[in-house]
């Protein structure tokens, strides 16, 4: 029994040594191990051996089968392998230094500078925080020392939802969330999407950008105010600007200022940028009212604060030398791409 056992060993060997494809390794077990495969046969003769032999040859057929089985699933496992090795190799070949033929995006404007703030603000150690785009009249309003009925809110008509909440006119609706999530001190900026029921034309947009920034601790003052914004404001323009402050209004501020900075594009001589005035005005900002500190949680007997609004659309429009701000909303990509990082 164990000679015809070799035999049909030697025979699957030799086989499958000449077999390369996974059918014919398929075809080979069925003629082996099949229902009348040669080996199966050979499971047939056992009744016709000797009652006392039966266990040995019984012992030798089962080895001989699990061997001869365990060889014919090399193989496949083999074919296996090779088959899939093969689509990687060939078929599934791409090759990615090929041009696509599709256009490539590019980085909008507006964003290349609101990073370019970014970095430098966190360099100075400010958190960036996002802002909701649609938020509680609270927040929008109220929080901000805006209460019902105050002529200040009809300077920023905006989006109602019939749930009572508002698009937000103005990144400072995230003042009262990010003051009541840090405790002081605290240096944030939080740039977003604002809205207001604007008629449109190339100064005014009913969906611009701000980036606001907060900075709360004890003794805070105007100094710290400029200081921050001199410091942003020379590493943007890439040269030391000169800035100076007006008195201005916002409910949420007091004293509230208006920044203007020596226009930097002409030093302060006059050119179109600055309409020959020789200053831009670039960012309202003041010292945190005492009521918007304790509607956040914070004591204004311990803590100061001083606060900005940076128009983002503005910035942007200053550093590409744009000035239709509905261009940048306009989607037009011939425009838009020539100051975007590939
Ligand atoms: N939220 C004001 C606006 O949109 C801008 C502003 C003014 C923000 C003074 C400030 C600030 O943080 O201190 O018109």
């Amino acid at each position: 029994m164990q000679n015809k056992i070799n035999e049909i060993k030697n025979y699957v060997i030799q086989k499958l040594s000449g077999i390369n494809a996974q059918a014919d390794c398929q075809a080979l077990r069925v003629e082996i191990l099949g229902k009348s495969g040669k080996l199966t046969e050979l499971f047939k003769q056992l009744k016709d051996v000797p009652a006392e032999e039966k266990g040995k040859v019984g012992q030798i057929l089962n080895a001989g089968k699990s061997e001869i089985d365990a060889i014919i699933s090399n193989k496949e496992k083999e074919l296996a392998n090779a088959a899939i090795q093969n689509e990687i190799n060939s078929a599934e070949k791409i090759d990615i230094t090929l041009p696509t033929g599709a256009e490539c995006g590019s980085l909008h404007p507006r964003t290349i500078i609101q990073r370019e703030i970014e970095e430098v603000f966190t360099s100075m150690g400010f958190v960036v925080e996002d802002g909701n785009e649609v938020e509680t009249e609270y927040n929008n309003f109220t929080a901000v020392n805006v209460p019902e009925n105050h002529p200040a809110r009809d300077m920023q008509d905006t989006f109602w939802l019939d749930n009572g909440e508002v698009l937000k006119t103005h990144t400072s609706a995230s003042q009262n969330r990010i003051l009541k999530k840090y405790t002081p001190p605290i240096r944030a900026i939080f740039p977003g999407r604002c809205f207001r029921n604007e008629d449109v034309d190339a100064s005014h947009e009913n969906t611009f950008f701000q980036l606001e920034g907060v900075i709360v601790d004890k003794d805070v003052s105007v100094g710290n105010l400029i200081y921050f914004m001199k410091e942003m404001l020379s590493k943007i323009f890439k040269k030391q600007v000169e800035v100076r402050l007006r008195p201005g209004f916002f409910p949420f501020t007091e004293p509230s200022f208006e920044m203007d900075v020596r226009c930097p594009f002409c030093d302060g001589k006059g050119c179109p940028t600055c309409k020959n005035g020789g200053w831009i005005e670039l960012c309202p900002c003041g010292m945190i009212h005492p009521q918007v500190l304790r509607n956040s949680g914070i004591d204004p007997e311990k803590f100061s604060g001083c606060a900005f609004g940076l128009g983002l659309d503005r910035m942007t429009m200053l550093s590409t030398n744009l000035n239709d701000i509905r261009e940048l909303n306009s989607g037009n990509l011939k425009l838009l791409k020539q100051f975007g990082v590939k």
